[in-house]
């Protein structure tokens, strides 16, 4: 690319009803910074989101639709009045520098552990433990077998997620991202490692994509599909095992989100090595590309080269930074003049207060 020329990752896009001022997204981080009673968002949070607000999409760390949702400390929920006051301050900081900010719906699933629930267990599609570690209030837990949700329950659950995109919505956001990656709950239904359901849930490729299809479908009736991601990570491998097929089963969700009307769709690329696991697709951008018809997000490992030859290329539309992000407040000044970045430390990715947190400079 000539020295002259716009890099792609800085032209706009034209997304539903925004107008995004560049293509660099900041990807959705937890950051363990909200109120431990309650899981509020406090004021440095909202510090924090409106330094990285020349983003021409900020999306919030992953936050829970209910208490059942929570698997980390102090990570901030959607379902309660305070959480939404909370959040108001954020979107207002975020708003008042011309950013446009979505919040990430959240479920764990079994991805935590009973110390989160009075003792209780944690939920999911089927009792299988995700024989992982949560982060308690009492420190580093094994997992447990979860419970498994009853079929009415699952209809409860959707209409949480569907509640926290409407309190999403009062708390000022302008969308929200629906979280279906990670091995989240989820991520959960989707596979068959995980969902051994006998329900309208689980069994067929059909059934296991039926949560998420209920979620979309009832948060598009609250706040419109325009106002709504899905992100999705095919390649992972991280807090679940893989699918049986797992290439057959996202070929089967991504074209049923195709055409749909979503803002977007957000894939994550692998981030650990794949070899030996059958099924499996390992470009994911690329392989997904042709399949959905709407905006396409990429995400994980990208930097400001790769990032803007995977627009120019046509792969995607747009990009989302993490760990570049957490580090670079002026992530978009630092691409748009190519400077160099900050150091992230990874040491306060997820401990609280202003360390490493809001405290890494901007460029002068
Ligand atoms: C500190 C940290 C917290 C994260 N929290 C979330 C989260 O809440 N939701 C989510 O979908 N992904 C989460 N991720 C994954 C990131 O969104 C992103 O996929 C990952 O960092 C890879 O992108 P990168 O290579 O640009 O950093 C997190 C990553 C990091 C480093």
């Amino acid at each position: 690319m000539a020295d002259n020329e716009v890099q792609p990752l800085l032209t706009p896009l034209a997304m539903g009803p925004f107008h995004l001022r560049n293509r660099i997204v900041m990807a959705p981080m937890t950051r363990n910074r909200a109120e431990n009673k309650g899981n509020v968002p406090v004021e440095i949070m909202a510090t924090y989101y409106s330094q990285r607000a020349s983003a021409g999409l900020i999306i919030s760390e992953g936050s829970q639709v209910s208490p059942q949702g929570v698997g980390y400390l102090n990570t901030p929920g959607i379902h309660s009045k305070d959480q939404v006051e909370g959040w108001k301050q954020v979107t207002k900081a975020v708003h008042d520098r011309g950013g446009t900010i979505f919040l990430q719906l959240w479920h764990v699933g079994r991805v935590s552990h009973p110390d989160f629930h009075e003792g209780n267990l944690p939920v999911a599609p089927s009792p299988i433990n995700p024989e992982t570690e949560a982060y308690t209030p009492l420190g580093l837990k094994k997992t447990v077998v979860p419970r498994e949700l009853s079929t009415s329950e699952v209809r409860g659950v959707v209409q949480d997620f569907v509640r926290g995109a409407e309190n999403a919505r009062e708390a000022g956001f302008d969308g929200v991202e629906v979280h279906g990656a990670n091995g989240y709950l989820i991520e959960q239904f989707l596979r068959d490692s995980a969902n051994k359901r006998t329900d309208e849930y689980g069994g067929s490729i059909e059934n296991r994509a039926r949560f998420l299809m209920e979620v979309v479908d009832g948060i598009g009736r609250v706040i419109g599909k325009d106002r709504m991601g899905v992100r999705l990570s095919p390649a992972n491998v991280w807090n679940i095992p893989p699918d049986s097929d797992t290439k057959g089963l996202y070929e089967y969700v991504i074209d049923r989100l195709s055409g749909t009307g979503l803002a977007y769709l957000h894939l994550r690329e692998k981030a650990s090595d794949l070899s030996g696991i059958p099924n499996m697709v390992t470009n994911v951008t690329e392989y997904f590309r042709p399949r959905f018809k709407g905006i396409l997000m990429t995400n994980t490992g990208f930097d400001r080269e790769s990032g803007n030859r995977v627009i120019s290329s046509g792969l995607a539309d747009l990009v989302a930074f993490g760990v570049p992000f957490i580090a670079n407040p002026d992530l978009v000044e630092r691409f748009s003049r190519k400077l160099p970045l900050n150091t992230p430390d990874q040491s306060t990715f997820y401990t609280g207060g202003i360390k490493g947190y809001i405290d890494y400079p901007t460029h002068v």
